[in-house]
């Protein structure tokens, strides 16, 4: 559709703003720009046009389900090469989506949380063994350690497998190549095949291999589950392998599992990992944060011992954890694509064109206050959030197509955190400033703390 709208200066025949894309930082240079050319502006890619909004008034338009509707975009279309037609890579309108969709909800619900719970502390309290071991003294590798324990986490709850994180040395080959799949097609996402058959052909080669083979390892994960089905106490795995859609008797099919599992893996892990690590970055920096958190979790829970009915009513830690999604959203932002000619902050979009949500910037925009750089939970108090909160807060994006892990990471998180803060006092790297690295999804780059044991 015709409309102009701001965009960098530096504007080349045929390539267009190439000279401002940055492919290793590419969300948090949209929210640099952003920060530059307003709510709603554009580049030209190589000749795509590509539109960023980042302003309530816009995301609110673009989250309308009747007019706009979720699109894979060029760095999740990739990722089906590795899950495929999972609940994420899914295209809206793939069958095999609203069968697992039927199937998989009600595993997800806040109730269910009440089965996973278990899992969670003990999961949780091997970490802070990991780290009681390693001594006051240990520099600790956060992001490396968080995906340890998230990596268990949902390993166990959704088919019932320990990678071993805690007592290896060297990561599990399942996560090996699924991080190396995940850093490739994160640079590849914006390059051309030509590129990619000479300059980076070793590294393509790399990651078809990788896909291969990890597809290769689930596959025998369940084909052993599917000989010994009473392995699975009730995991996600036995869910899928035992349930039909209730409206139409639909079943999963083997490869549809597959690429379940390793949806789980690549949507449930990093993302819940790099919460957690932004945050410790933040508590080790706060300890009147640390304090809160503390007589909190005293009140709550006297004997130490979290219930599953305790997590609710660590009221606190859970503004902690919405602070932290908000200032550095780990799923920084996502794709909605017109579903009919329609406009936007009055400008004219046609059906089928496309627009990317900024998260990292509609989560610091004026609206939030003049204080929206600094991490402060309490402004996640009832009565203190921006009334016009439905549209400036979109850490699990939108609509049908919203994270189904939610609750579940939200659950893991509370517990995980609440549990560190209450073993530990961390102690920041004095020489450390926050730097964010981008692998699809976001972490703290290269954090480390120190933990010193209290109890
Ligand atoms: C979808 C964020 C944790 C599983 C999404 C989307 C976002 C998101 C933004 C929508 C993406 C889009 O519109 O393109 C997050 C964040 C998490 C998190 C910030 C942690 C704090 C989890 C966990 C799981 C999970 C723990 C699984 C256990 C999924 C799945 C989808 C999804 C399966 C696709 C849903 C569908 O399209 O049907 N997530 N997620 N996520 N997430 Fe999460």
């Amino acid at each position: 559709a015709d409309r102009v709208l701001p965009h960098p200066p530096r504007r080349l025949p045929l390539l267009g703003d190439i000279l401002d894309l940055h492919v290793t930082e590419s969300s948090q240079w949209a929210m640099r720009d952003a920060q530059r050319y307003g709510t709603m502006f554009e580049r030209n890619v190589l000749g795509t046009r590509v539109t960023y909004v980042s302003g309530p008034e816009e995301v609110a338009a673009v989250n309308d389900e009747a007019v706009w509707t979720r699109l894979l975009g060029v760095p999740l279309r990739d990722l089906r090469s590795v899950a495929g037609d999972g609940l994420f890579t899914a295209h809206n309108s793939e069958p095999s989506w609203a069968t697992a969709h039927a199937i998989l909800a009600p595993a997800f619900t806040q109730s269910s949380m009440r089965r996973y719970h278990e899992s969670m502390i003990a999961k949780t309290a091997l970490l802070i063994d990991y780290w009681t071991a390693a001594g006051p003294d240990a520099w600790l590798n956060i992001p490396a350690d968080t995906n340890k324990l998230t990596l268990e986490i949902i390993g166990d709850v959704a088919f019932g497998h320990s990678f071993q994180s805690f007592d290896e040395v060297a990561p599990h080959e399942l996560i090996v190549r699924i991080s190396r799949m995940l850093k490739y097609i994160n640079r590849a996402a914006y390059s051309h095949p030509a590129l990619e058959a000479t300059v980076f052909r070793r590294a393509r080669n790399q990651h078809r291999d990788d896909t291969a083979e990890a597809r290769g390892l689930v596959d025998d994960i369940v084909r052993a589950r599917r000989v010994d089905s009473t392995a699975g106490r009730g995991d996600l795995l036995d869910l899928m392998l035992s349930t039909a859609d209730p409206a139409t008797g639909k079943r999963l099919s083997n490869d549809n599992i597959r690429n379940q599992i390793l949806t789980f893996l690549v949507a449930g892990q990093e993302t819940s990992a790099g919460v957690l690590a932004f945050a410790l970055h933040f508590l080790s920096l706060r300890p009147d944060v640390v304090e809160r958190m503390r007589s909190e979790f005293a009140a709550v829970c006297p004997t130490g011992d979290l219930q599953f009915e305790d997590v609710g009513r660590l009221r606190y830690v859970r503004r902690v954890v919405d602070e932290t999604l908000r200032l550095w959203p780990v799923a920084p932002g996502y794709f909605r694509k017109a579903r009919q000619n329609t406009r936007v902050a009055g400008h004219p979009f046609e059906k089928g064109e496309w627009v990317f949500v900024v998260l990292l910037q509609l989560h610091r925009h004026a609206d939030w206050g003049d204080n929206g750089h600094e991490f402060d939970p309490d402004r996640f108090e009832r009565g203190r959030v921006p009334h016009n909160l439905a549209h400036l807060y979109k850490p699990f994006g939108t609509g049908m197509r919203a994270c189904i892990g939610r609750q579940f990471a939200y659950h893991e998180i509370v517990v995980a955190l609440a549990s560190i803060v209450w073993a530990f006092d961390l102690k920041p790297d004095p020489s450390y400033t926050l730097q964010v690295e981008e692998t699809i999804t976001l972490k703290p780059l290269a954090l480390r703390l120190k933990a010193k044991r209290k109890r």
